[in-house]
């Protein structure tokens, strides 16, 4: 019988944010895997790290950045066989993912994989959706409203025409997008009401209207929140 592989949603990076399930099942695992780009550390486990323990064995996904080659098929086919031969010999193993597993997570290119031959359970994380709501103050939608995600790689085209019919939205994956957005907004009559959020939940988090956001230094960890009725929920 296999061991179960247990994709564990972190949140959005504030430790306090890890749910009391999260951490019990990440402390009952033998094995620990994680994705991390290429040459950089992984956020996902830098979030847990106070509370890993050097009886554990760390599997290090490295996952290479270009946006052309993603999702990396090699990579998840090579990590799918290091975590399958885990479980086949008994031992669980818990995929770290930041913030929601199943909301734009990599862990769903490792359950693809997995789950038809092993057991499979995934912990929800507190998402960087809400968390980046709760930082900018901003209520995410209400009532009837329609609330879009987008991520920011869109052409300018499709994300005129998205952003034209929905109520409320968060722009994601923003990086080096970020000035293709703001245009968007701008010729939308959307931006002065938008809200950019950088590094939610953390210590270094910012945020920001967006003309006083520096494009020049947007990271990939942030997003804009909008809503076209503004402050309808007053
Ligand atoms: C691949 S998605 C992963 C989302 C993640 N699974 C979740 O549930 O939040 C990465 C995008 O989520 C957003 N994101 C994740 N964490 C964030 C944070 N702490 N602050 C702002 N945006 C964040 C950014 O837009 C980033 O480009």
């Amino acid at each position: 019988m296999s061991a179960t592989v247990f994709g564990l949603g972190l949140g959005p990076g504030d430790p306090e944010l890890v749910t009391l399930k999260a951490l019990r099942l990440l402390r009952a695992c033998a094995v620990v895997a994680y994705p991390a780009p290429v040459g950089a550390p992984s956020f996902a486990r830098a979030i847990v790290a106070r509370w890993l323990s050097p009886a554990q064995r760390e599997i290090v996904i490295s996952v290479p950045m270009e946006s052309a080659r993603f999702p990396a098929q090699a990579v998840y086919d090579r990590a799918a066989g290091e975590i399958g031969a885990e479980l086949a010999a008994g031992r669980d193993v818990a995929v770290l993912c930041q913030g929601d597993p199943f909301f734009y997570g990599s862990f769903m290119y490792l359950f693809g994989r997995l789950a038809e031959r092993h057991p499979v359970q995934v912990v929800p994380g507190v998402s960087s959706l809400t968390a980046c709501a709760a930082a900018a103050g901003t209520p995410l939608a209400a009532r009837d409203d329609t609330l879009m995600v987008l991520p920011a790689s869109l052409s300018e085209q499709v994300l005129l025409c998205r952003l034209a019919e929905t109520d409320a939205a968060a722009i994601i994956k923003l990086g080096r997008h970020f000035p293709k957005v703001r245009t968007v907004l701008e010729r939308l009559g959307l931006a002065a009401g938008a809200r950019y959020v950088e590094r939610g939940s953390l210590a270094s988090e910012r945020v920001l209207p967006l003309d006083a956001v520096n494009e020049a230094e947007v990271p990939y960890f942030s997003m804009i929140l909008l809503h076209r009725r503004g402050e309808a929920w007053r």
